[in-house]
């Protein structure tokens, strides 16, 4: 069985928005990576995104530029799946959310590893069960769910797949921790795990406020950040609740979780804008519109702020 410590080289699978950035982590935390995808254009941007992020860790002081360019020297890239795989103790898929590409590929990448390499996925919310009945050894699989941007965002949702081990469990939540992220145990396999479950609750009133014309799109997004959401880097919905009074919260919930929404489906306003062509900064508009020479810069603000509000939260616990 292999063992936490015996982890050393790892194979990431995909490097795309997530995949370069999973790799990162692994490099800087001093795994060896060896970096997949299905064409050579597609891990140059990898690397080059990796690069820029780095770049960004430097200047706020989280790595030095030696230690920068040790963990790139760290990633080798391939385009050959059995090339990556080989001699790997531990694997983190990442590639698109489609059920039977991910079983296909679990499917291969048994064939390539040893019979207890750690093989793990990062799907967003697919049943970890399903996609390791694709393996003839399940208990070595288990769900490793990142957040994007996956380099900076503390949070990795560690899941059991039915057939998980706990041995498997154990090694994912070690190596989470080694990595400098913070590991939340999923006991069950459920659809969205839990931090989706959270954003898709949030995500359904908040389309249904605007769907009903209650508050402008710009107005959720203030309400959320400047009210609910300003105190959620602080204090998550339990601690709010114990602070404001349970029996408080009791009586709201009473009369209000009847009357919010439960809808099935996503709203029809959502179907329009796709339909448009309006699927946010990657095209230009959503609910809000990105000119095209300030799309990077708003992605590299949000990379900025992240970072110093999780410099800031690691200085108060520290106090
Ligand atoms: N983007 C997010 O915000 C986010 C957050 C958490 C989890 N996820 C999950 O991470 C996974 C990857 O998402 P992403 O946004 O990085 O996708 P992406 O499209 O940016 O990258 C996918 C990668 O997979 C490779 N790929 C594509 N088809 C393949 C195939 N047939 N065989 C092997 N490799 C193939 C691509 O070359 C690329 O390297 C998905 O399961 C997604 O649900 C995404």
């Amino acid at each position: 069985m292999i063992q936490f410590e015996d982890v050393q080289q790892m194979a990431m699978i995909g490097a795309g928005t997530m995949g370069a950035g999973i790799g990162m982590c692994f490099a800087q935390a001093g795994y060896q990576v060896n970096l997949y995808s299905m064409t050579a254009e597609r891990l140059d941007r990898a690397l080059a995104r990796i690069r820029n992020s780095q770049q960004l860790f430097i200047e706020e002081g989280l790595i030095s530029a030696e230690e920068a360019q040790a963990a790139r020297e760290r990633i080798r890239t391939t385009t050959r799946l059995d090339e990556a795989l080989a001699g790997v103790q531990y694997v983190v898929e990442s590639v698109p959310e489609k059920l039977e590409l991910k079983q296909n590929l679990f499917r291969q990448m048994e064939d390539c590893c040893s019979e207890d390499t750690i093989l793990t996925t990062n799907t967003s919310g697919l049943s970890i069960t399903a996609i390791a009945s694709a393996c003839r050894h399940p208990e070595r699989v288990g769900g490793m769910h990142w957040a994007n941007p996956a380099e900076i965002v503390p949070l990795v949702e560690v899941i059991r797949g039915e057939q998980t081990s706990d041995h498997t469990v154990e090694v994912i939540y070690r190596i989470t921790e080694r990595l400098g992220k913070v590991p939340v145990r999923v006991r069950k396999d459920v659809p969205g795990f839990a931090s989706n479950r959270l954003q898709y609750a949030v995500l359904r009133e908040a389309f249904h406020l605007v769907e009903a014309g209650i508050v402008s799109p710009e107005d959720v997004d203030r309400t959320l950040k400047c009210g609910v959401g300003f105190r959620y880097p602080w204090l998550g919905p339990l601690e709010t609740a114990d602070l404001g009074g349970l029996d408080v919260f009791h009586s709201v919930a009473q009369y209000l979780f009847p009357a919010l929404s439960t809808a099935q489906s996503p709203p029809e306003f959502l179907d329009r804008l796709i339909a448009e062509g309006k699927l946010g900064i990657k095209t230009g508009q959503g609910f809000y519109r990105y000119e095209e020479d300030k799309r990077d810069e708003i992605l590299r603000k949000r990379d900025l702020y992240f970072i110093r509000q999780w410099k800031l939260i690691r200085q108060v616990q520290q106090e």
